[in-house]
């Protein structure tokens, strides 16, 4: 069965952020990511650390910016007591993650009651774990001030809140994918070997333990490693885990046809390859990690 883009049930559109590259193609505005070598940010460390060094008192914390938020536009806030209780809301999300990795409450009552989940990837440390589910709860009002359905996307968490409950159901109608712009130069070895190692990693995420994660490397030449690291949201179960995995990578095969990377980012999935170690424990064997530049395209459902 050939996926084709009319069987997603949503149509593309190309979102723009500020801070990141853009560029415009056949009208469209496709954002563009550059991420920068490992080494590099290890040059820059003695810098950064320094800079930090002298103003960490003097200017106030900026949170990093997100892969992608969706605001839903159809669910504006009417009730002063839904925006208290989302607050209230959002601090357990935060403490809750930085304990265990992974939330979902509720807060409040009848009309005015929330729901939320947020999560880490199971393979990131407490520390990076919290410092990005700070920055989601802090980035998700400025971002989505008004809507009481709202999700933020980091690579290394994921947060949500609405005021409909939506624990265990599986949402794929937004989605986001950043696609490195080059191909690989061997596909059909490559599709083989990822499609592989996608039902691989697919199957240890849904393994009760393993917290709706999981990641492996195959060889694909001497030089040449592809990593690849899926993630569900752990309110799912196995079979809704595999299903909304099951989407992302489907979509792999068409959007992200031969990319030399590729990552999915759904409300119940985050699926990701890279030829290069990305995930936790970082491979030792990462001198040479290539440098990526990725272009984003994002899928919203479609209005009717
Ligand atoms: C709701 O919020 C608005 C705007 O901040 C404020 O003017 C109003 O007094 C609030 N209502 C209640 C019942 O608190
Ligand atoms: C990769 O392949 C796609 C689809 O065939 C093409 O549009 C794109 O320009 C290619 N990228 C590069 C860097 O050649
Ligand atoms: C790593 O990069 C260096 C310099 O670009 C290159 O000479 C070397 O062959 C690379 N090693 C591998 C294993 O790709």
């Amino acid at each position: 069965m050939q996926p084709s883009q009319e069987s997603l049930h949503f149509q593309p559109h190309f979102i723009s952020h500020d801070s990141l590259y853009k560029s415009t193609k056949n009208g469209l505005i496709v954002r563009e990511l550059k991420e920068s070598t490992k080494k590099k940010n290890m040059d820059l460390l003695s810098h950064v650390l320094l800079f930090l060094f002298l103003f960490l008192f003097t200017i106030p914390a900026k949170s990093a910016d997100p892969l992608s938020e969706y605001c839903n536009t159809n669910t504006i806030i009417s009730r002063n007591q839904t925006s208290a209780n989302i607050d209230r809301l959002l601090s357990q999300l935060v403490s809750g993650t930085i304990l265990n990795g992974y939330i979902a409450t509720s807060y409040g009552k009848a009309k005015d009651k929330v729901y939320g989940l947020a999560q880490c990837r199971a393979d990131v440390g407490r520390k990076d774990c919290s410092t990005c589910i700070k920055d989601a709860a802090k980035e998700i009002l400025k971002r989505c001030p008004n809507q009481a359905d709202a999700r933020i996307w980091y690579d290394f968490c994921f947060l949500r809140y609405d005021i409909k409950n939506f624990f265990g159901e599986v949402d794929t109608s937004f989605g986001i994918f950043y696609l490195n712009v080059e191909n690989v130069t061997n596909p059909k070895t490559f599709n083989k070997e990822l499609g592989t190692l996608m039902d691989r990693i697919s199957s240890k995420a849904v393994v009760a333990g393993n917290k709706g994660n999981g990641r492996d490397k195959t060889k694909l030449t001497p030089f040449l490693t592809v990593y690849a690291l899926v993630q569900c949201t752990r309110d799912l179960s196995p079979l809704f885990c595999s299903q909304c995995l099951a989407i992302a990578t489907e979509n792999f095969q068409t959007i992200c046809k031969n990319r030399k990377g590729c990552r999915a980012l759904y409300s119940n999935c985050y699926v990701r390859y890279e030829l290069y170690p990305f995930y936790f424990p970082l491979d030792s064997d990462s001198a040479n990690a290539s440098k990526a530049h990725h272009v984003s395209v994002v899928f919203k459902p479609q209005v009717s």
